[in-house]
């Protein structure tokens, strides 16, 4: 049986760079079922809802899911957002948001010293606790007096079983990220969490950060890295961060997992990128790299590591779109990811 795979472009450059994984993974021989779905703001306008419910029972029966950006200016509306990509999070438990940060080429790094350049490391964000819950809400709205919530959900069993995550996927070391110094409770509860698994692996070097110094130091010398983990929103903050320093957005890729039910979708991290869509320009290095950790999961690594082999190649050639020092257009990059594929 081959595997099933959902496609969900959704909008704007979405709907450019998935099209590309999908070709790129067929040049390296993934023998998959692609099933596409009509997730996108048109569906949302017309049917008025994110996800219809016939499309979420098909969700749910896919290997995997491979997405694209979610957005669009009509829709002005955090239901739409909520209602596909933190719906697809939260209720499928995704809860590892794995972001690496690699560095293909030494031209993309805006570090300034050659030898703090080399960036591997990988973010293990927490993805279906923290702000992102959606807990709070506005009181007296509109008048002068207003108060606003949104509260930080933290438990004993998510905070937990990310920072356990974070010991088994971990080479060398293990940074936790927080900011306890400030947020007493929240932070309390990861130091616990914390220090509770740590003991348990005394074989990885560990380190705690709070999160603006793990900023700072991120910028003075990422080569320091291996894994970080943390919560929900400094995750987002700090992988828009490593992303920049190995070529920008559009060479991020992502993977939302649930390890333990095998679920997983899998997503570039640039967004819908509305002031470049549409144009033909968009990078599909993010995607096809997230291709790359859905065939992983998958149990295909030869793959994986073909498909990432092919795009640092491509890339070292400047075949590659402009943002990262090539000319080519977005599917023409795909080609050339393709074509080292087929060699
Ligand atoms: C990301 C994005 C999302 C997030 C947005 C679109 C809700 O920024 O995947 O990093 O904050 O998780
Ligand atoms: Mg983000």
């Amino acid at each position: 049986m081959p595997e099933k795979i959902a496609v969900l472009p959704c909008d704007g450059a979405g709907k450019e760079v998935v099209p590309e994984a999908i070709k790129v993974l067929r040049a390296a021989g993934a023998d998959f079922a692609f099933e596409e779905f009509d997730v996108n703001a048109d569906a949302y306008l017309r049917t008025g809802h994110a996800i219809t419910p016939e499309v979420w029972n098909d969700l749910q029966k896919a290997d995997a899911i491979l997405f694209g950006a979610v957005g669009d200016p009509r829709v002005n509306d955090a239901a739409y957002l909520a209602g596909v990509l933190l719906r697809l999070r939260f209720e499928l438990d995704l809860y590892v948001n794995l972001r690496p940060a690699k560095l293909y080429d030494d031209r993309l790094s805006p570090i300034r010293r050659e030898d703090r350049r080399q960036v591997d490391l990988l973010i293990v964000r927490e993805n279906t606790e923290g702000i992102y819950v959606g807990l709070g809400g506005r009181f007296k709205k509109g008048t002068k007096d207003e108060v606003a919530l949104q509260e930080d959900v933290n438990t004993h069993g998510g905070v937990t079983r990310i920072i356990e995550h974070a010991f088994a996927v971990a080479k060398r070391e293990v940074v936790m990220v927080d900011k306890s110094n400030a947020m007493t409770h929240a932070g309390g509860l990861w130091q616990d969490r914390w220090k509770a698994v740590a003991a348990q692996h005394s074989n990885v070097k560990t380190r705690h950060l709070y999160v603006d110094a793990a900023a700072m130091q991120l910028v003075k010398d990422p080569t320091q890295f291996d894994v970080i983990v943390t919560g929900n929103l400094f995750g987002d903050i700090l992988s828009d961060l490593t992303a920049e320093l190995v070529g920008g957005m559009g060479v991020a890729p992502s993977a939302n997992l649930n390890p333990a039910t095998g679920r997983g979708l899998f997503e570039p991290v640039h967004g819908t990128a509305p002031d470049i869509a549409g144009q033909g320009i968009v990078n599909p290095t993010g995607a096809i790299l997230s291709a790359s950790m859905m065939v992983k999961h998958l149990g295909f690594p030869d793959m994986a590591d073909a498909i990432e082999g092919a795009v640092e190649s491509a890339i070292g050639a400047r075949e590659c779109t402009r943002d990262i020092g090539g000319n080519l257009s977005t599917s023409q990059a795909g080609d050339a990811v393709v074509k080292r594929l087929s060699d």
